[in-house]
């Protein structure tokens, strides 16, 4: 086990309240002892022990990895038309995703890992050391098997997402997919998933049969995650907290009655401001959620519709710009708010023993992630992804 020793930290956010000030547990001149697994020490630059190899910060910020806690990055096709259609004015119902199922269900096994190790390998270099990864864009039973076992190879935190949308071979008949996705579908892909999730939405499931799928996950097995409220006010947040999920994702429509359902729950609200803009949705206000006590998370839901987001820094920016988030709130919801949506408590901050998922800018202040968006100013990232 070699251990390494990052000296001359500007600002480091450790996520920490004990090791330092404020939700951030910030320090400023720091120094961070790691091993190849663990945080092992924290604390100012000049009392940092020696270790087997020295980093030099050069007076650059350090956070913890960003944990996205909701991504779809297997799938093939190409939806850019759909997205220039939105940007001058037509709606998002949902209904291009038939496209990246008949691409997916079309493309080779090698073809769906290699796009899926590029567009992790994007991810990690915008700083992500822990991704979530759903299936979702096959529908069938072996497909969404076959996307399992490649989203395995990349992550211990995949999702079986078989109640995406109803398949077109089963519009006409909803209820035998219901049934197919909480039998035999459930049955095959429980085994190899942590996670299940629906998409409980105008023009995909509604609440009755995502709590059939969902109560039949939890059944086998399975922790629970909801696509909620992306499109209008349609129960998933009420469901979500009902089944006791982990995370309740888009929230874009929120009544005062589920922010308050959120905050008596262990539920995580995940906005995805990238699905926003992509979709000119308005922008959830992540204060609210804040100021009436629920706990937030912010990920990338990278996906070929509604969010080809691969850069944390970009959610940041728009958190920051538009969701009226302190920029230390932001940070906090893209690295332990992350982690809380995954159930985590090894990633997403950098407290002693903490997993050693570190990120070390090219920039003095962390801020700088939101205030120079665009820039790529993650200068290395050490860790897992
Ligand atoms: O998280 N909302 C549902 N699913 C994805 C988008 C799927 C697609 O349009 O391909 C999302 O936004
Ligand atoms: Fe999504």
């Amino acid at each position: 086990m070699t251990t390494r020793v990052i000296k001359n930290i500007s600002e480091l956010t450790t996520n920490d309240p004990f090791l330092g000030v404020g939700v951030t547990g910030r320090l400023h001149d720091a120094a961070l002892v790691l091993d190849d697994e663990r945080v092992l020490w924290v604390g100012p630059n000049a009392e940092a022990p020696a270790a087997d190899e020295m980093i030099d910060a050069h007076d650059s910020a350090v956070i913890p990895g960003f944990v996205d806690s909701h991504t779809h990055l297997v799938f093939a096709g190409e939806r850019s038309e759909e997205f220039e259609a939105r940007m001058n004015g037509a709606p998002y119902d949902g209904g291009g995703i038939s496209s990246t199922v008949a691409s997916t269900r079309a493309a080779s096994s090698e073809e769906l890992r290699a796009a899926t190790e590029k567009r992790l390998g994007e991810l990690r270099a915008g700083g992500v050391t822990t991704v979530e990864i759903k299936s979702g864009y096959a529908l069938t039973l072996d497909g969404e098997s076959r996307l399992i076992d490649i989203a395995n190879e990349f992550s211990d935190e995949v999702t079986f997402l078989g109640a995406h949308v109803v398949p077109p071979e089963y519009v006409s008949d909803r209820e035998a997919y219901v049934d197919l996705v909480r039998g035999p579908m459930l049955e095959a892909c429980a085994p190899k998933s942590k996670w299940a999730d629906v998409f409980c939405d105008r023009g995909a499931f509604d609440v009755d049969e995502s709590r059939a799928i969902l109560t039949a996950a939890k059944s086998a097995g399975l922790q629970l995650r909801v696509h909620g409220n992306q499109l209008g006010a349609t129960g998933g947040v009420a469901l979500a907290v009902e089944l006791d999920a982990a995370s309740v994702d888009h929230c874009t429509y929120l009544s005062d009655d589920d922010i308050d359902r959120l905050r008596a729950s262990k539920t995580v609200a995940t906005l995805l401001p990238g699905a926003d803009f992509s979709t000119r949705a308005d922008y959830s206000s992540a204060r609210r959620l804040r100021d009436r006590g629920a706990v937030v998370a912010l990920a990338t839901d990278c996906n070929p519709g509604t969010s080809y987001v691969t850069s944390m820094g970009f959610v940041l920016a728009i958190a920051v710009r538009d969701m009226q988030m302190d920029f230390d709130d932001a940070l906090w919801s893209a690295t332990r708010g992350g982690a809380a949506a995954l159930r985590r408590d090894d990633v997403g901050h950098l407290g002693i023993g903490a997993r050693a998922d570190v990120v070390i800018l090219d920039a003095p202040r962390a801020a700088h992630l939101a205030y120079r968006p665009g820039a790529s100013i993650v200068h290395r990232v050490i860790g897992a992804a």
